[in-house]
């Protein structure tokens, strides 16, 4: 998850405000939904009507608070990074990434991700985060990189997973206090071990 860039610095209480509404948005969204993998659809961003599906799940979800211009330089700069899933025309996650030149390196970053609660635990978010780094691959970065909280296990958990691997700690990087990993993965060099 990004750090919130400042541009209007809200107090600790707005902040625990919104991550209260976000536990009792996530309360009532509890209940497990029954469904088959093969009825999700993944559909990479294609318009400004996304952007407030984006937007809802993103708020309801992660403590960081982000501004419209956030979300509009991630998606306007690069949409064939982000994606959304789809259960019945609803849209149950989402990720949103960038890449570009970062000390000599091209390299990929996954800004946002999320998956409703009631739809955890079934490879969406797995599904969502592999579709943008294949692009990101495919487009030349050497890397991929992101930040999240040292307390968030499960994405920890899913990230270990996929490969990444804990690069540095950033002590109160969150505006809620919390440390950051900041999690790497390097994709092989094939001129460096040409058998892979
Ligand atoms: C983190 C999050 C995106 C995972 O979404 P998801 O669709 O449930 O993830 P997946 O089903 O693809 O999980 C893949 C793997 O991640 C790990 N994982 C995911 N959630 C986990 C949890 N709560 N506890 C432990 N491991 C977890 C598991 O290894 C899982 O594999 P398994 O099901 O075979 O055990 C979701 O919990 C979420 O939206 N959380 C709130 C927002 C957030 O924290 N975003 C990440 C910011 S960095």
């Amino acid at each position: 998850m990004q750090r919130f860039e400042k541009p209007k610095r809200r107090s600790r209480r707005e902040v625990g405000g919104r991550k209260r509404r976000s536990m009792e948005a996530t309360t009532k969204d509890e209940e497990k939904v029954e469904f088959d993998a093969s009825e999700i659809e993944y559909v990479s961003y294609s318009g400004e009507h996304h952007l407030p599906l984006i937007m809802n799940l993103v708020d309801q979800e992660l403590s960081e608070p982000y501004s419209i211009f956030t979300y509009r330089y991630f998606v306007y700069l690069w949409p064939q990074l982000s994606f959304l899933a789809f259960h019945k025309g609803k849209c149950v996650g989402t990720v949103v990434c960038k890449m570009g030149e970062h000390r000599n390196t091209f390299r990929g970053y996954i800004a946002m991700l999320v998956v409703i609660n009631s739809y955890r635990g079934k490879g969406i978010a797995t599904e969502l985060v592999t579709r943008s780094i294949k692009v990101m691959m495919e487009s030349g970065c050497e890397e991929v990189t992101l930040e999240a909280e040292v307390t968030n296990k499960g994405a920890l958990a899913l990230y270990s997973r996929l490969g990444f691997i804990r690069a540095k700690r950033l002590f109160h990087y969150y505006l809620n206090g919390v440390d950051a990993f900041r999690l790497k993965l390097l994709f092989p060099h094939p001129e460096l071990h040409p058998s892979q």
